[in-house]
Formats: structure tokens, C-alpha cells, sequence
């Protein structure tokens, strides 16, 4: 939530930012502003809206801060204070000293505020920033001009979480990173130093990043980058090789980078099975060696993340349960495992999936499970992240950079991952049956030409998804492996659409949920030819008697599927299991096309931010 973008070096600092700021749009989009070091001090530009709006702003500016050789940029997802110019970043303490932008949330921002205005210091915004800010200026003087000492105080007195990038006023050479909680990566490409929230922002420059560690700060100049701790005290740090292609980050040909990334989704499982699997073999031992004899010790597995990744937990759960695991297996979000009285110790392994590998809740469960003894292996997308340097494992999934507020290919990323980590762990235990481990492999193997074949009925799928677009709402509806996928569907077309969509396991829908339908409520249900068929298809029969239009998916050749359905979406035939590698397409090109019928945006939508950073 929020992007954060710096530069300190010779070019004009004001196209870097900008650009920097585009790129990281999507982790927040309802302000924006930067600061620029100008020859006469620090100047400030601000908008309500997107970044093409702050771009022109900018051009409004004095032009000698067009050429402006330092500076830091913000795009905002608003938490404390409503959407307004005065509470965009970046913000300036009331001496003009400190200008600084901010990603997280300051859990004592009130004591402070309520503390300096006591003291005279009057602020101007409704942010949990400005108190950091207003503090940082009141420390800076304290300390007689000695940023290092007064962000070490700064950090000492802040709760809560805080990605700051910071300029004073009196130091002209410097841009300053502060982290805690919030991710901030730096980068020095011999002439120049960048920060952002996002690597992406800074893969344009260089693929050697420095991610800035829990309570660590940086002094970023043109000339280098120092690292501190918050104890003041200098550090060594490496850099962190990122092979991901700046191409990967552009739209190329694609109207939006969702669709772009749906299509990318056969590349992506492709990489994933080369990587680790040998013939008909899994080999994730290449990448993931276990403590000896764990998966032997362990009794329980448990899957934790959130939202989309959280489907995809649901997905390895089942596939786990269908190869005849005898742990005991659980999938829990995020935000309640981190409350709950959870088990957990020895005998416990934790595998949290995070796209990002910041998402607050999913570190939060993670700090949790490893203060009890639980060894835990994380799956992410980015390397670097704070989960990846904080968890026992990593297994890094191999979707590249996704820009789309909703999540399509590192789903696909996830679960082809989770099921190779699952089967390579069933098969340490002695559960896996070599009949099951070809199959599956197999089976994978030849998914990435069935997704194609998915993805060249897209015509079919927009047609639809412009007849049911002016539906009051939809249901969808599974059973088993498909559960997963009627959540993950719903969750698509409430992201992007705004629709109402429900998730309901099929057999529940006549427990109270089929009261509600009626000729304008569409149930979308997944009806995979599998031992399951006919007993969804009577719960179809249910739904058809209440008036409800039915959008079937149904596995290829089951044309008897169509005396069920007002439309049907024919999905090529896989091991059951693997069902959801195909039909996660056409519900994802089903939102797309509904909510570019409906004219939404569909790689911001409204409200949301990519990377969850709080609470
Ligand atoms: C939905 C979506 C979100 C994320 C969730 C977790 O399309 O993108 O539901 O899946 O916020 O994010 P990560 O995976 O970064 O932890």
C-alpha cells in the first residue's frame, strides 16, 4: 500500500520519480506528490488522482526544478486522512526542514501529535505521517544537525510500521530510507541511488538491489549508499541479483497487464515443472532441503496466507487430501491464524504463500509460527522480500513481475509450486504412490497446451460475460477440488467488476443461500466430469428450479452438460486434481470481460492496493 519512489544523482530527477511512481501505481492510486530539490530549497507538487495528473503538475513547476538532481515521490492508498491535496506525501515539517513520504502506519502518531502541538508545533494534515515528519524536525535540531542521531531517536519513539524516504532541507547531497515493517529497496548504479517500495520501480536501472532489512536505515547519494542500523551504528550489506526481465513489467501489445498476465499463465506453469521435476519425477530436493528427517517427525502441515493466495492454499490442501496425506492438514487466512491459539512446535510444518512476501498479516502468522517452534517455508513471488528473509525456506515461484491489482498468473504460479511441494513432501514421508507421481506430472506436463487451448476460446468467453454483465449478481458453485475455484472466481469479478459473487461449496447453496435466487442472480457452477458430476449437477437442477440462469463449466465432450445450462464453457480434460489449472482461465477472462463490459479499471480498481502492508 502506497508506492515510494527516490533518487539522488546527475539526471533530472523529476522524470526518474515519475516514471518510478507509474510503475508502482497499482500499490496505491488515489494520490499522489513529489519533492524536488530545487535551487532555491525543497519543492512540493500534489494531486488528488493518478500520476498522469501529478506528471502534469510537474510540468507546472518552475523549470529549473524540471532539471532537479534529487527528489522523492509518493503514491498514496489512503489510511489516516481522507483523499485531499493536503494529506497526499510527501509532507513538510512546519521549519520547511524535513519533507518526507511514507509508507505504513504509525500506531502512536496521536501521543506524538498530541505531544509536540502541546509544544507549540502546529500541523496541517490528518496524517499519521506528519507526526514522523513534525518529530523528525524537532530531533534534527535537538541533535544539532545530526541525521543520524535524530533518525535513530525518531525510530526509538515510532510504533508501528514505516517505510520513510526522507530529504532535509540543510543536506542537499543525501536522501534518506528508513524501514521497519514496510518494504524499501535501494540501488546504486555507479552515477545515481534509487529507492522504492517496489523492485520493479528500479529494474530499469539496475538488477542489483539492496533490500533494506527490519530496522535498518540508509544514507543514499550519488556518489554511494551507506547502511545503519537503527542503533546508528554502520553496517556491511550484499546485493540481492534480480534476473527479472523491465520488459516483463510493460503491457506490450495487451489493453491491460491483467490480460496480459492471464495469457502468460502456460509460461509460467512450464517454468515452474521444468525447474523441478525430472522426467515423471518431482526434484523439488534442488531447491528445498528439509532439516534431515523432518517430513518423517512432522503431524501437521499448515497452509496460511490471504485472499487469492490463500485459494491457492485451498487448492495444494486438496491435492495433499486426494493423494492420501495422513498429516494432518489445515489452510487458515492469514489475519485469524495470527490470532488464534494455533498449534504448532516440532511436529508442525507452516508453508505461508504470499505474492508479495509483505503482506502484514501472512509476516505477522509467520513471526508467530516461528516463535513457536514451527519450521516454516515460505512461497513468494519476490525474492528479497520480507518473508523470504525471514522464514526457514523460500521456494521462489516463477510468475515474474505481476503489475495487475488482481492476482492471475502467480496464483498459477502458486499453486503449480504448492502442488510439487506437496508431493515431494508426501514422497519424503513414504505416502506418495508412484502411480500418483507420474500421473500428476504427466498431468502437468501436458497443461500449459490445454490452458493455450482455454485461452484461444476467449471470443466465446466475452460473449457471455456481456450477456450475464447486467446480472444483480452470481453464484458460484462446486464441490471438492472446485471449491477453491468458485472462491477464486467470485473473488475476481467483486475485485474488478464490483459484482456481488458468492462462493458456495454446492451442496451448502440449499441451506439457506438458494432463497436468494431468482432469474437475475446468476450461478456460475464448475462441473468437472469427474465421480462428482452428477451430484452437482442435482444442485444445478436446484438452483434451475428457482429461476436462476446457469453458466456451466463442464469438462470437453460432456455436451449432455448443456440439457443443465442456459450457456456452457467446455474446459479440456485433466486429472482431476488438476482441474483448477484450466478452469482458473476462463473465471479469470469471465471477470476481465465483464468489467471491461462494465467500463471498470481493471488494473486499479477501486479501493485496492497490490501489496497489503497493513493491518
Ligand atoms: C486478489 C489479490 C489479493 C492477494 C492478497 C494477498 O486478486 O491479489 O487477494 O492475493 O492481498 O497478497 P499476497 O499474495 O501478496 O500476500
Amino acid at each position: 500500500m502506497c508506492g515510494i519512489m527516490g533518487y539522488v544523482g546527475e539526471n533530472a530527477a523529476s522524470k526518474i520519480i515519475l516514471e518510478g511512481l507509474s510503475k508502482q501505481e497499482y500499490r496505491g492510486y488515489d494520490s499522489a506528490g513529489i519533492a524536488l530539490r530545487c535551487p532555491d530549497g525543497i519543492e512540493s507538487a500534489k494531486i488528488v488522482g493518478r500520476v498522469s495528473e501529478l506528471v502534469r503538475r510537474v510540468e507546472e513547476m518552475p523549470s529549473e526544478c524540471a532539471s532537479a538532481a534529487s527528489g522523492i515521490g509518493h503514491t498514496r492508498w489512503a489510511t489516516h486522512g481522507g483523499v485531499t491535496e493536503t494529506n497526499a506525501h510527501p509532507h513538510e515539517s512546519v521549519d520547511g526542514m524535513v519533507v518526507l513520504v511514507h509508507n505504513g502506519i504509525i500506531e502512536n502518531s496521536r501521543d506524538i501529535r498530541s505531544t509536540l502541538e502541546s509544544q507549540g508545533v502546529k500541523f496541517s494534515t490528518e496524517t499519521d505521517t506528519e507526526a514522523a515528519c513534525q518529530l523528525l524536525a524537532v530531533l534534527y535540531k535537538k541533535c544539532d544537525g545530526d541525521a543520524l542521531a535524530a533518525l535513530s531517536k525518531l525510530t526509538a519513539y515510532l510504533t508501528g510500521a514505516f517505510a520513510l524516504v526522507i530529504m532535509i532541507r540543510d543536506r542537499p547531497d543525501e536522501i534518506w530510507c528508513v524501514r521497519k515493517g514496510s518494504p524499501l529497496v535501494t540501488a546504486f548504479d555507479g552515477d545515481a541511488c534509487y529507492c522504492a517500495s517496489d523492485p520493479t520501480a528500479l529494474l530499469g536501472y539496475t538488477h542489483d538491489l539492496f533490500f533494506l532489512e527490519e530496522g535498518e536505515m540508509a544514507a543514499l547519494a550519488s556518489s554511494g549508499i551507506k547502511f545503519y542500523g537503527f542503533d546508528g551504528k554502520e553496517r556491511g550489506k550484499s546485493s540481492i541479483h534480480l534476473n527479472w526481465d523491465s520488459v516483463m513489467a510493460d503491457k506490450g501489445h495487451f489493453e491491460h497487464f491483467m490480460r496480459k498476465e492471464i495469457d502468460e499463465q502456460p509460461d509460467v506453469l512450464r517454468l515452474t515443472i521444468d525447474t523441478h521435476t525430472i522426467v515423471t519425477n518431482v526434484a523439488m530436493d534442488k531447491s528445498l532441503t528439509l532439516p534431515k528427517g523432518l517430513m518423517k517427525r512432522v503431524r501437521r502441515v499448515q497452509f496460511v496466507a490471504c485472499g487469492t493466495s490463500f485459494y491457492a492454499t485451498l487448492v495444494a490442501k486438496d491435492i495433499m487430501e486426494s493423494l492420501g496425506s495422513d498429516l494432518d492438514i489445515s489452510a487458515e487466512v492469514a489475519s485469524e491464524y495470527r490470532y488464534r491459539n494455533v498449534n504448532g512446535g516440532e511436529d508442525t510444518l507452516a508453508i505461508f504463500v504470499s505474492q508479495s512476501g509483505e503482506t502484514a498479516d501472512t509476516l505477522a502468522a509467520a513471526r508467530i509460527a516461528k516463535s513457536m517452534g514451527t519450521h516454516c517455508i515460505a512461497i513468494t513471488n519476490v525474492r528479497g522480500s520480507t518473508i523470504d528473509r525471514e522464514v526457514d525456506h523460500t521456494l521462489l515461484s516463477m510468475a515474474g513481475p505481476e503489475i495487475g491489482v488482481a492476482a492471475t498468473k502467480t496464483f498459477m504460479g502458486q499453486i503449480s509450486l504448492l502442488t510439487l511441494l506437496a508431493m515431494s513432501l508426501l514422497k519424503d514421508r513414504g505416502v506418495l504412490s508412484a502411480n500418483d507421481e507420474a500421473r500428476l506430472i504427466g498431468g502437468l506436463r501436458s497443461l500449459p497446451v490445454s490452458q493455450n487451448a482455454m485461452l484461444e476460446r476467449e471470443g466465446e468467453i466475452r460473449a457471455l460475460a456481456e450477456k450475464y454483465s447486467d446480472s444483480k449478481g452470481f453464484f458460484f458453485i462446486g464441490r471438492r477440488e472446485c471449491v477453491p475455484l468458485t472462491m477464486e472466481g467470485a473473488l475476481k469479478l467483486k475485485e474488478i467488476a464490483y459484482l456481488p459473487s458468492e462462493a458456495y461449496a454446492a451442496g451448502e447453496m440449499k441451506h439457506g443461500p438458494i432463497a436468494m435466487l431468482d432469474e437475475r442472480l446468476t450461478v456460475v457452477a464448475l462441473v468437472p466430469d469427474t465421480d462428482l458430476r452428477e451430484k452437482t449437477l442435482s444442485n444445478v437442477e436446484e438452483c434451475r428450479a428457482r429461476n436462476a440462469p446457469i453458466l456451466l463449466l463442464a469438462s470437453d465432450g460432456d455436451e449432455s452438460a448443456r440439457t443443465y445450462a442456459d450457456d456452457v464453457i467446455f474446459v479440456p480434460r485433466t486429472e482431476p486434481e488438476l482441474f483448477p489449472f484450466i478452469a482458473v482461465i476462463p473465471l479469470q477472462l469471465f471477470a476481465y470481460h465483464t468489467a471491461r463490459t462494465l467500463g471498470c479499471d481493471i488494473d486499479m480498481p477501486r479501493n485496492l492496493a497490490k501489496s497489503v502492508t497493513v493491518e
